[in-house]
């Protein structure tokens, strides 16, 4: 039994994307700083409507998984393909771009408080040119286990164990094998998570405090890369903690980005520009399964 331990910190830096939404972007931030297969963490959180209003219009995206997870406000997704989602507190939309899809996301609201997280997960050279796919899971489906120690884990992919039972989230069968755990700690909780060895894991502090591994502190905001191990340690601070927890199947392949494209060489990012520029990026979706309220 090994306890994985803080190993590097990438802290968020502000940025805009979209039309002008500002985030704080961790992995991803610049080249190079991602933690395979995780090419980008964003946490929008704002109760400014001038920091999020002009939302996310129409883009493309190729070769890769979009994973947004909002805790509040409402967000609207609508593809070329003629989906269309609303996502509300707790709600997550797991969308397989792979070889093409054209979307945007606007927030539905004007006032109040818009936060949540988008991930992007990359895809294996082999399925990045599969066919698009997307769902939304209501926040009802998504188990929320208690924990011994008081809190509570929203288990939005993966299995997360606890006292010898195991808890599947609505994603899996994914060949990253992808953990996503959403941790609310009350002060002074002490959690132990069981992770697959050989999956590269990072946390994500996005309130209160906690200490890792050997009472290693989490910095607020930032994605804090773990050592390799076959369990995580945490303790929550005087206030509690709320964290992510992220867990994923190393792909080991070549990574070239352009923007919303990422593939394995450039060859594949000319011809990725070059199918958008033609109208090919997107065909059709082959399966949008748990999708809800589509016209
Ligand atoms: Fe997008």
């Amino acid at each position: 039994m090994t306890s994985r331990q803080l190993q590097t910190v990438i802290p968020a830096v502000a940025a805009a994307d979209g039309a002008g939404v500002r985030l704080y972007r961790s992995l991803g931030s610049h080249q190079g700083q991602r933690f395979d297969p995780f090419l980008m963490l964003d946490e929008f959180f704002s109760d400014d409507p001038g920091d999020y209003i002009a939302g996310f219009p129409s883009h493309p995206h190729r070769g890769f998984e979009t994973v947004t997870y909002m805790l509040d406000g409402h967000m609207r997704h609508e593809d070329s393909f003629g989906n269309r989602g609303d996502l509300g507190p707790g709600d997550v939309q797991w969308m397989t771009a792979a070889r093409g899809i054209i979307h945007s996301e606007m927030p539905q609201q004007e006032s109040g408080r818009l936060r949540g997280f988008q991930l992007w997960i990359n895809l294996p050279a082999k399925e990045k040119m599969k066919a698009a796919a997307w769902q939304d899971i209501a926040a009802a489906r998504i188990p929320v286990v208690p924990l011994a120690g008081g809190g509570e884990a929203r288990v939005i992919a993966g299995t997360f164990e606890q006292d010898g039972l195991r808890h599947a989230g609505p994603i899996g069968g994914l060949s990253t094998a992808p953990q996503y755990f959403d941790l609310r700690l009350p002060a002074g909780a002490a959690l132990r998570v069981p992770l697959p060895l050989g999956h590269h894991a990072f946390l994500y502090l996005y309130e209160g405090a906690a200490v890792v591994g050997e009472d290693q502190p989490l910095p607020v905001r930032a994605a804090s890369l773990l050592t390799d191990g076959d369990r995580v340690d945490l303790r929550a601070g005087a206030a509690g903690a709320r964290l992510l927890l992220l867990a994923g199947k190393p792909i080991g392949e070549p990574v070239v980005q352009y923007g919303p494209f990422v593939m394995n060489s450039r060859e594949e990012i000319e011809q990725a520009i070059a199918d958008y520029q033609a109208g090919r990026l997107a065909w059709p979706v082959a399966a949008a399964p748990a999708g809800r309220d589509r016209p």
